[in-house]
């Protein structure tokens, strides 16, 4: 596993950018861990990558490091799920989006997200984040992105930015 810091945020600029090369899943805890350190000053994670790259798998596994007891459906089906959670004493909520079945960004729109995302308590993890990338910059909405690239059957390459 390696984890190179290809630019660390200076406070202006607010860069991240990670790099995580995950041989097998039994090396995601690194990047789990960093994703986590940011909940819940970031609050929306856009999960980009092909089908069975990761995303749900990632998320699962971010669910259970927020001590969520609930087992995470993989959403598919179910578009968007809630789970609460205590961090440091105070409540929040996971927000569990699968965008695969949305086409525009008008859909999206039509879940009431707006109303969602103003609410500090929520944190939001998105696959298929891309589909609501364009809507979050032009509201001057912050969000990360989680790149996941299939390698192989067992590797990913993992980017943050
Ligand atoms: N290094 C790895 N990182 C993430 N998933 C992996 C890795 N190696 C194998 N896998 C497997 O790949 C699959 C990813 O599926 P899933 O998380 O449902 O993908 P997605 O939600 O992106 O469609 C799971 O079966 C998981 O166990
Ligand atoms: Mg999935």
């Amino acid at each position: 596993m390696h984890a190179n810091p290809l630019l660390l945020g200076g406070d202006f600029f607010k860069i991240i950018n990670m790099k995580f090369e995950i041989e097998n899943l039994k090396e995601s805890k690194a990047l789990i861990d960093f994703i986590f350190k940011k909940i819940p000053k970031e609050r929306i994670f856009l999960f980009i990558g092909d089908l069975g790259s990761g995303k749900t798998t990632y998320i699962k596994l971010l669910a259970k490091r927020l001590k969520i007891k609930e087992v995470l459906q993989s959403p598919t089906f179910i578009l968007w799920q809630k789970y609460e959670f205590f961090l440091k004493g105070k409540k929040y909520y996971l927000n569990h989006l699968d965008l695969y079945r949305i086409k525009k960004a008008k859909e999206i729109l039509k879940l009431d997200l707006k109303k969602e995302i103003k609410d500090k308590k929520n944190i939001f993890l998105i696959e298929w984040g891309e589909k609501i990338e364009n809507y979050l910059k032009r509201k001057k909405i912050n969000f990360v992105k989680v790149m996941i690239k299939i390698i192989s059957f067992k590797k990913r390459i993992v980017e943050i930015k």
